[in-house]
């Protein structure tokens, strides 16, 4: 596929950045946008010249748009994502994938069934400065990782029935934000972790206000995690091996790396988040149903992770 032409699914706050990040990409397009409200999808069709669609079945079913992009709370996530599959519409699917590892399950299930390219939009994994801390450590250049510490908070206002705070939304600190720390140790690690404890600050809503979690990996690995979405914090990622440390400034959204004390910095094109877009690109001209930087396994195994930390804290969202 040389072309790709976009259907964005909701018209929401990431929905917009998404489409404006296409802007960069000459061969990539929104073609269209659905929403429940169609008003909704007339006012950010026009900014696109994209066609707008007053519900997502109809989005899923226009013929003339090659992918969808799901944008839509956590708890939608599944559902959204079958409806554009059911329709043979391959999928980038905003993080977390899902709202437990039993969605995803079915997801990803629906996916392989009906042949259908199916990826989260975990876009900090895209981002030329997690490919190059990908490098630096494939190459020894810190030694073997021992220990990383990872914090992703930001001060969200509170806004009880907010897409953040709305248990039945699955708002709360560890899927919005957490997921990029529990994304980055099992990039870095690359495996599962054995034993996790966790603690969290419940608000009054009933999710997360702030979570923290350690996780230890086989051969006594660690990794300590934080998420929060009322507390601005440090939002960096330290990686420490036998022989040096990186030490990545805003971790999901980076432009520079510390190595061993050494800035190095990497600039980004656009808003960033195209580059996610690229590899969809990529894969679907590939023919493959997944893609090998975010597999299907890869987003199960941080779903699993996840639905283990709020095992941890005992908390359950509405229907779980
Ligand atoms: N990659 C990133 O950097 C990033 C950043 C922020 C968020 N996200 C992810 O993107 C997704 C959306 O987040 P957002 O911040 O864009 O949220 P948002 O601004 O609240 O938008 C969510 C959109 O979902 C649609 N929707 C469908 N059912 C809804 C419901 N019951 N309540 C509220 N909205 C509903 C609405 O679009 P219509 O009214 O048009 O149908 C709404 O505009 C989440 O999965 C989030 O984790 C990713």
């Amino acid at each position: 596929m040389s072309t790709i032409r976009w259907g964005i699914l909701s018209t929401g706050r990431i929905a917009n950045t998404f489409a404006q990040g296409l802007e960069v990409l000459s061969d990539q397009r929104v073609a269209a946008v659905g929403s429940r409200s169609l008003a909704s999808a007339e006012r950010m069709a026009d900014a696109y010249g994209a066609r707008a669609h007053g519900s997502y079945e109809e989005l899923a079913a226009d013929p003339e748009v090659d992918a969808i992009y799901v944008a839509t709370p956590h708890s939608r996530h599944m559902e959204d994502t079958l409806l554009c599959l059911d329709a043979g519409k391959p999928v980038l699917c905003e993080k977390p994938l899902a709202l437990n590892e039993a969605q995803g399950r079915r997801m990803i299930d629906r996916a392989r069934e009906r042949g259908v390219f199916l990826m989260e939009a975990m876009w900090t994994r895209f981002n030329p400065v997690t490919a190059r801390v990908r490098q630096l450590i494939a190459s020894g250049a810190i030694g073997e990782v021992r220990s990383i510490t990872g914090d992703f908070g930001f001060r969200g206002e509170f806004d009880p029935s907010g897409r953040l705070f709305d248990p039945h939304l699955a708002g709360g600190s560890l899927l919005d934000v957490g997921v990029y720390c529990v994304a980055y140790a099992s990039m870095i690690y690359g495996d599962e972790p054995e034993a996790i404890v966790a603690l969290d600050d419940r608000g009054s809503t009933g999710i997360d206000e702030q979570c923290a979690w350690i996780q230890r990996h086989a051969g006594g690995r660690m990794a300590n995690l934080s998420s929060a979405v009322r507390t601005d914090t440090a939002q960096q990622m330290v990686i420490c091996g036998t022989k040096g440390m990186i030490v990545v400034p805003r971790f999901f959204y980076a432009d520079r790396l510390v190595l061993n004390g050494v800035e190095e910095a990497i600039p980004l094109e656009g808003n960033a988040y195209h580059y996610q877009a690229i590899e969809v690109q990529r894969c679907l001209a590939e023919g493959l149903l997944e893609s090998p930087v975010i597999s299907h396994e890869e987003s199960l195994a941080i779903l699993r992770t996840m639905d283990r930390i709020r095992a941890e804290l005992g908390l359950c969202y509405p229907g779980e």
